[in-house]
């Protein structure tokens, strides 16, 4: 499968943004990490992080052949973003939404999700594992059809 992982705006400064909420991984570290986990062992991953709402969804249509599934953490677009939201509609590809923090108990902004809707999951504060529980059901999910 060719997975299609995307990070949002300040996720490029993980491992000194926050450390007490984010934890002290950098993005790179991270992404290493799922890309070499024994879940990911034979599928193909590409990894793109942006600070740009308009580059996220360029990525999200021009890899829209390429990816079978998408991991996305949305980052603080999650909570506003309506155009992310209609993307990740229009490509119409398995997508699961995750965060590293647990955004239910967090501030009431972030409580909300303008994504969730259009993804089969969304997976939040279990740190670096929501990426790989994310993974975990999308694989599910596209080897059942
Ligand atoms: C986040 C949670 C968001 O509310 C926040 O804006 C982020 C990171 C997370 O992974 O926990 O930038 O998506």
């Amino acid at each position: 499968m060719n997975i299609l992982v995307i990070n949002g705006p300040n996720l490029n400064l993980l491992g000194e943004r926050e450390p007490e909420i984010y934890g002290t991984s950098t993005l790179e570290e991270l992404m290493m990490w799922l890309e070499t986990c024994p879940e990911a062992a034979g599928h193909k991953f590409k990894f793109y992080q942006s600070n740009h709402e308009g580059d996220i969804i360029n990525t999200l249509h021009d890899e829209r052949h390429w990816a079978d599934g998408i991991i996305i953490n949305p980052a603080a677009f999650s909570h506003y973003s309506y155009a992310i939201r209609d993307a990740i509609s229009a490509v119409d590809i398995p997508t699961v939404e995750v965060h590293l923090s647990n955004i239910h108990h967090r501030e009431a902004f972030r409580q909300i999700s303008v994504i969730s809707k259009v993804c089969i999951n969304q997976i939040a504060g279990l740190g670096k594992g929501s990426y790989l529980e994310g993974l975990k059901i999308l694989l599910e999910q596209i080897t059942e059809g």
